[in-house]
């Protein structure tokens, strides 16, 4: 569909906002008292990234988040979007707080006030402790009332200068490429595991959720991936491979936080499986504590059709391993291989509001990874991203046209950073870092994105 461009404006108070996380950008994993999370043992286990990559520098944010908070306010957002490092925090994952943790992100989010920004806070964006994972990780119930505690103890510290609050961020990467098909850290390849770590995740955000509440947070959501997942053909098997990975990736996280149950066909494919003696009763009354709106990240859609087993191979498609995934012929791809697919934008909030709303809704993240180069005149021609952010606004712009209370929209991600099992070698930001020199250069892309914000519109 085509968009006529001159015409979109977005509602007064949209907001628009970059994203980051902690261990892809901050660095200083050995400093003011953190301890490893389970991506510091990852990444440095040889083999599990690209080039051996670790977050050990990163964007070196830690230490240069002065400048980086300058140059978000140079793009001119309401709102910027970061994780708090658990490690840093409470880096055993229980007990007391490490203040020089807490002082880090007091100092942050004071700066962003200063420049009127406002802070818009993830608790949980991968970086478990490793100590946590010594224990069990996330297949453990136990992480999940960890995580409780240590969402209302930086509330404490925080919610008077916080008021938005994500609980998780894409649970659905956290369980299953973490703990099944074991591409992201902790690297486990347990179908089942997977099946528990995303129940307890859940059961995280839940008890969270009421924790910031009983404190007074009035703002409180989580975030999840979605994807449209089309069958190849309207073969029956292929509608079933559809409806498999529909269930395993968006309806198993959709539907316990928004209708309080799992879908019973994704149960019933799962039940050879995994049992269900990890869920217990009440879990589920936990898991849907009302939320105040709802974080969709959105990069492309699944085309699927039914396939032939891989035996022996782990997956993170649990009980679902012989689906295939069919990329179409002529649809431009991002340097991730991902389907550039803006329609799919507009289908999944739309989709989101029809089947579980009425929810107010945000974009916490959308972006695309190109090759991009400073030139000698340094500047970084990233017409591609530009295109690609362009296309995905017109088409929340339609959701809204279309009725879904969509609030507001974070590009990821401000900076080039460490792309989890890429290292460094996929380069998503709006603003070019060299990782060996940290030189920041505002992509075109990023000049664009400014004009953006201040006419709040296209
Ligand atoms: C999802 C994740 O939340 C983020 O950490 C990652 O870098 C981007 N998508 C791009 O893959």
């Amino acid at each position: 569909m085509t968009d006529d461009l001159s015409q979109v404006r977005f509602p007064d108070g949209f907001v628009w906002g970059t994203a980051t996380a902690s261990y892809q950008i901050e660095g200083a994993v050995h400093e003011d008292g953190r301890l490893p999370s389970i991506w510091d043992t990852f990444s440095h286990t040889p083999g599990r990234t690209a080039g051996g990559d670790t977050g050990d520098v990163a964007d070196d944010h830690y230490h240069r988040y002065p400048e980086d908070l300058s140059l978000l306010a140079d793009l001119g957002v309401s709102h910027y979007r970061f994780s708090l490092a658990w490690p840093r925090i409470q880096p055993e994952g229980r007990g007391q707080l490490n203040g020089a943790g807490v002082d880090f992100y007091q100092r942050l989010v004071d700066g962003l006030l200063e420049y009127g920004i406002k802070p818009w806070v993830t608790l949980f964006h991968w970086d478990l402790p490793q100590t946590l994972e010594d224990a069990g990780g996330w297949p453990a119930r136990d992480t999940a009332e960890r995580f409780a505690e240590y969402a209302a103890l930086i509330h404490q510290r925080l919610g008077d200068r916080v008021a938005d609050w994500t609980t998780l961020n894409e649970p659905w990467c956290a369980a299953f490429l973490g703990y099944a098909s074991g591409h992201h850290a902790p690297g486990r390849t347990d179908g089942a595991a997977a099946v528990r770590a995303a129940h307890h995740l859940l059961l995280g955000h839940g008890l969270a959720a009421r924790a910031l509440r009983a404190q007074g947070a009035t703002s409180v959501g989580t975030t999840v991936n979605l994807y449209p997942v089309d069958p190849a053909t309207p073969a029956e098997a292929d509608q079933d491979a559809a409806r498999r990975i529909d269930g395993l990736m968006n309806r198993m996280f959709l539907d316990p936080l928004l209708r309080g149950s799992y879908p019973a066909d994704v149960l019933k494919d799962l039940a050879e499986v995994t049992g269900t003696d990890h869920v217990h009763d009440g879990d589920l009354a936990v898991i849907s504590t009302p939320l105040d709106f709802l974080g969709v990240n959105y990069y492309s859609r699944h085309v699927v059709r039914a396939g032939t087993a891989r035996p022996g191979q782990p997956s993170h498609w649990v009980g679902s391993e012989d689906v295939e995934f069919v990329k179409r012929p002529g649809v431009p791809v991002t340097e991730m291989g991902w389907e550039i697919d803006p329609d799919g934008l507009h289908e999944t909030l739309t989709r989101v509001w029809r089947e579980y709303g009425p929810l107010p809704l945000y974009v916490t993240e959308n972006g695309a990874a190109f090759p991009d180069e400073v030139t000698g005149d340094g500047r970084v021609r990233d017409e591609d991203r530009r295109s690609y952010l362009e296309r995905h606004f017109a088409a929340a712009h339609r959701a809204i046209a279309d009725g879904v209370d969509l609030r507001g929209y974070f590009v990821w991600s401000l900076l080039d950073n460490f792309e989890w099992a890429h290292g460094y070698s996929k380069r998503f930001g709006i603003v070019h870092v060299d990782f060996e020199t940290q030189r920041r250069t505002l992509k075109d892309s990023g000049r664009w994105f400014s004009e953006v914000t201040r006419a709040n519109a296209l």
